[in-house]
């Protein structure tokens, strides 16, 4: 057993939102910086059509906030949207500053900065590094903390629980660090910190088909509920109409700037069919595009659909969307000469642990930014483009927040070593494998694009009899990551199933045959935890 580290603040996560508060705070702190895998191991990194802000002068705040409020169904919390949007200008120049190479209209270091557009947005919004935006800003942040002495960077650190004084059995709860699972050692270590942030992304990966990365399980928000935070809206996962649909490609995503810059979508047989759903066609918010898509296909009981760009000249394509035309020639399809084939898949956590504009979460000294987070900014569906916004908006005003409570930090606690000497080495990893299987089948086949009562029951079912299984054997076999990620999503799933059949209605992402409509009153979905036991270490 290894006792680590101290920091004045603990950053569970490397994305765009980590490692933006962990620059930002670093000028007058000592920060920590984990990540599960290496540092570029979350959805950041693959990142295509941009980043949403005002920065045209056609454009306006009024603007970009009436966008977000309509994709999100009335949803968003209108300050949230004001907020963010609001600060959206020095967000990107605060990027800038740091190196991101955003594509421009010409070749010189002078011209303006290139905006493409993307569903729901009324205006050319979205600033970008060709189709690679996620690349070009994750790159920049670590190049940045790579630099700075102030910052310690850990990679294949998984962090399993939030240490909080309940847990330590002392009065006046606060979180005071995290046990962390040291991937290359296999020991489990104590991490310490007065101030403790959860930047660990989204829960995507409980869905079998989705645009996310591995690590997309839900961690934070699992470890948060865990600690006794609320989570809200968790019945609405975004669902991205257009991923590539190739026996060989794992979960590409075809970005909506393919649509924004005018790709249409189509049957098997040719014909366009977005008109029929959306008078936006295929520039209609993303919910309605994915039920359109997925419609189609179960009446038609095709495998795919298709988006189509090739009536664009070859050079435009390849300049706009290098990255994309590369890895489909990959597969055999020249997206300048034909259809790319089309499936929907998850993409987006839009709830999560309940914050508030400075990432304050309900347990003191413990904060949440990023895909992590639910500000209320998303509503009911969130509008492309937003959530890097988000990411960079928050990881500010959590810095700012955080670095005005530093100066009256309580003493720390004493913390226990992590207690293995109860269990063993599994000899049934088997088990991990099946259930991360049936979990996320499930999901998709009951909780998906379109949902019923009667499906949200048997996957609550399913989910109850898996928590149960997964509770034994935590308590009874050493930890590993997998162990530990598929523990955090079958919590998740069942957040989102409770979630889901709390909500008697269709709005945004939340669409049920039994509820076709959306109901009077405007809410959201907040689940409290109660009486959590923790499990035996
Ligand atoms: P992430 O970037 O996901 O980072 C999570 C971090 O947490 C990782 O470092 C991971 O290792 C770490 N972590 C997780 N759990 C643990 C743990 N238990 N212990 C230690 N570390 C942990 N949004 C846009 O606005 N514009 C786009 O163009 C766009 N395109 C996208 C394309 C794709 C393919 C995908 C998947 C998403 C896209 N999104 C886009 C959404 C956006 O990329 C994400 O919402 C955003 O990057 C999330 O950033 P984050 O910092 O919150 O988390
Ligand atoms: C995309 O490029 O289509 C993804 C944008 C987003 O998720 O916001």
């Amino acid at each position: 057993m290894t006792r680590s580290n101290s920091h004045d603040v603990l950053i569970i996560g490397s994305g765009s939102a980590g490692l933006t508060l962990a620059l930002q705070l670093a000028e007058h702190h000592r920060v920590a910086v984990l990540s599960k895998g290496e540092l570029n191991a979350g959805s950041t990194w693959h990142a295509q059509g941009g980043i949403a802000a005002v920065l045209d002068e056609a454009d306006s705040i009024a603007e970009h906030v009436a966008d977000t409020m309509t994709a999100g169904a009335s949803l968003s919390h209108e300050d949230a949207v004001r907020f963010t949007v609001s600060h959206g200008r020095e967000a990107i120049d605060w990027l800038i500053g740091q190196g991101v190479p955003f594509t421009r209209n010409g070749d010189d270091a002078e011209e303006s900065y290139h905006l493409t557009k993307e569903g729901g947005h009324s205006q050319r919004r979205i600033i970008h590094a060709a189709d690679a935006t996620g690349k070009a800003v994750q790159r920049t942040l670590i190049e940045r903390a790579r630099e700075h002495s102030q910052i310690d960077l850990f990679e294949h650190h998984v962090a399993v629980d939030l240490i909080t004084r309940d847990k330590l059995r002392l009065p006046n709860n606060r979180c005071v660090g995290a046990y962390v699972l040291n991937n290359k050692s296999g020991h489990v270590e104590v991490f310490q910190a007065p101030f403790v942030v959860l930047a660990t992304g989204g829960a995507s990966k409980a869905y079998l088909y989705t645009s996310n990365p591995d690590g997309a399980s839900g961690d934070g928000i699992a470890m948060a509920w865990r600690a006794g935070c609320r989570v809200a809206n968790m019945e609405f996962n975004q669902f991205h109409p257009t991923c590539l649909y190739h026996p060989q490609a794992k979960s590409y995503l075809i970005t909506e700037a393919v649509r924004g810059e005018g790709g249409k979508l189509r049957l098997p047989n040719g014909e366009r069919f977005m008109d029929r759903y959306d008078e936006r066609g295929e520039l209609a918010p993303r919910d309605i595009v994915a039920r359109a898509i997925d419609h189609e296909m179960k009446r038609l009981g095709c495998d795919c659909v298709y988006l189509d760009i090739s009536h664009k000249p070859a050079e435009f394509i390849q300049s706009h969307f290098p990255t994309i035309h590369k890895r489909c020639l990959k597969y055999g399809i020249d997206i300048t000469k034909e259809p790319i084939p089309v499936v929907p898949a998850a993409h987006y956590t839009c709830g999560g642990v309940m914050t508030d504009q400075y990432g304050a979460t309900d347990v003191a000294g413990l904060y949440a930014i990023g895909e992590t987070a639910f500000t209320g900014l998303h509503g009911a569906n969130r509008l492309a483009s937003n959530s890097l916004l988000e990411c960079i908006v928050y990881a500010r005003s959590a810095a700012e927040q955080i670095s005005r409570e530093l100066a009256g930090t309580p003493e720390q606690p004493q913390i226990p070593d992590w207690d293995e000497s109860l269990v063993t080495d599994s000899d049934e990893d088997v088990i991990i494998s099946h259930n991360w299987d049936e979990l996320r089948r499930f999901m998709w086949d009951y909780v998906g694009i379109v949902r019923t009562t009667k499906r949200l029951q048997r996957a609550k079912h399913r989910v109850d009899m898996l928590q149960q299984e997964i509770t034994e054997y935590y308590s009874n076999y050493k930890i590993s990551r997998d162990l530990l990620e598929l523990r955090n999503l079958a919590l998740v799933a069942d957040l989102i199933i409770r979630s889901s059949m709390l909500r008697h209605e269709s709005r945004g992402l939340h669409y049920t045959l039994d509820y076709p409509e959306p109901g009077p009153e405007l809410r959201d979905t907040v689940l409290t935890p109660v009486n959590y036991q923790w499990p035996r270490r």
